[in-house]
């Protein structure tokens, strides 16, 4: 089935595709190897970034005490930010010039190793990280330098942030999501030990764990990179490529696993088996969104994320409305697939097979609500909010809604159909009512 969804080139499109990762070292107590890794990089003094929850726990004290062992001198950055802005940003720019390190390391979740990302960026490169934005909220110069070694840990089972050249945070005056996307930006290693999943709450394994679904999803039914205009020069093809053969196989892995093991991992912190599960589930949906690409559902979270108004989800800092990566982007998801589904049904239908959907009996014409449905279903299963409704918005958001989804031109052009306003003004008043 993806053969002949990859095999032919349009005219004028690209044949090829190009794997990039991080080097991946995953397993239980891989903590443990973060001291020797950051030496033999040679870093002498690293800026290590947490949050203050991540800070508390013992995976940071195993962390502290590798760079000891390691002869690895640390400075120690804890105030990172759930859901970064341009201000939290800031401030953490401000401590990497100050740190004087020659590394960086990330321990936390998605928030934090984008964090540590651009604090990387803006104190190797001496720029304000907006330089690197793309427009309309950024200057959209393309990232040159080489940054220094970056090693990520990450502690939720979720953003892939590890494996990827994106960091995402929250420009606050325009109330949207936005970020810089460069190969430049990946961690030079990612050190994945699925033990720190243990102590993660329920709501905050379900909203990471439905951003892999989307992650896999989304990178699946990615326009093919054999449908995409090929790049000016070799070295010009961007990370989000579209669907690939080396991309497809990650997702459908972590569909396979996303179907059967995050509802187990969401209510049972004693689960072991699921919670290791869905850390490898992240790292290979993260994996092959970092060479395919997000599209519409993505475009769609930052909006929602941006605009909410009341909105705290159990489990998360209260104070601040908040509505998680993972829920924003699930939000609009069963709409986007359903009414995506046209252009590649088999491929549509397949993934909601490996979502654990009976699908034998399923045409080409249900295909999109089969695989709606089977999304909507593990929403439920973990209790994430059903509706856009459910987080406060209205019938008259939706204008705004489109508006803020629109600019997201990095990941609306990487789907399957050219996305108007008219087609997310349907997505966004289907997911209003949920399904
Ligand atoms: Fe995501």
């Amino acid at each position: 089935m993806s053969c002949r969804h990859l095999a032919a080139v349009a005219a004028g499109c690209d044949p090829c595709f190009t794997v990039d990762a991080s080097r991946v070292t995953f397993g239980g107590g891989a903590l443990a190897e973060v001291g020797p890794r950051l030496r033999a990089h040679g870093v002498a003094r690293v800026a290590v970034f947490v949050d203050p929850r991540v800070h508390g726990l013992p995976w940071f004290a195993e962390v502290a005490a590798s760079l000891a062992a390691a002869g690895v001198d640390a400075a120690v950055y804890a105030d990172v930010a759930v859901e970064p802005t341009d201000a939290s940003i800031a401030d953490a720019v401000a401590f990497a010039r100050q740190a004087r390190a020659d590394g960086v390391l990330s321990l936390g979740g998605g928030s934090t190793i984008d964090t540590a990302k651009l604090a990387n960026l803006g104190a190797a490169t001496g720029h304000d990280v907006r330089r690197y934005v793309a427009a309309p909220w950024g200057e959209g110069q393309p990232l040159t330098a080489a940054l220094p070694v970056h090693v990520a840990c990450p502690t939720t089972a979720g953003t892939g942030s590890e494996v990827t050249g994106i960091a995402i945070f929250d420009l606050r005056a325009h109330h949207v999501k936005t970020g810089v996307a460069s190969p430049r930006l990946r961690p030079t290693e990612a050190v994945i030990d699925p033990r720190v999943t243990a102590t993660l709450p329920a709501s905050v394994v379900a909203a990471a764990g439905l951003d892999v679904l989307c992650h896999a999803l989304e990178s699946y039914t990615a326009r093919p990179h054999t449908q995409r205009p090929a790049p000016p020069t070799p070295t010009a093809r961007p990370m989000s490529q579209g669907a690939n053969r080396w991309s497809d196989v990650g997702c459908r892995e972590a569909l396979r696993l996303c179907g059967r093991f995050l509802p187990r991992a969401t209510h049972d912190a004693d689960d072991a088996e699921a919670r290791a599960e869905m850390m490898w589930a992240a790292t290979l949906a993260g994996i092959a969104f970092g060479n395919a690409g997000v599209h519409v559902p993505h475009a769609m979270a930052y909006a929602i994320a941006g605009g909410v108004r009341d909105y705290v989800a159990v489990g998360y800092p209260p104070g601040a409305p908040l509505v998680p990566h993972g829920f924003a982007v699930a939000l609009g998801a069963p709409a986007a697939f359903d009414a995506l589904a046209a252009t590649a049904p088999a491929r549509f239908r397949e993934a909601a097979g490996l979502l654990g959907a009976a699908i034998a009996d399923v045409g080409d014409a249900e295909a999109g609500a089969c695989l709606a449905d089977a999304v909507a279903g593990v929403m439920r299963a973990v209790a994430a909010p059903g509706s856009l409704r459910a987080i406060g918005y209205d019938d008259g958001d939706v204008p705004a809604l489109v508006e803020g989804t629109l600019p997201q031109q990095r990941l609306l052009g990487n789907a399957p159909v050219e996305v108007t306003g008219a087609l997310l003004d349907g997505l966004f008043r289907a997911a209003l009512g949920g399904r």
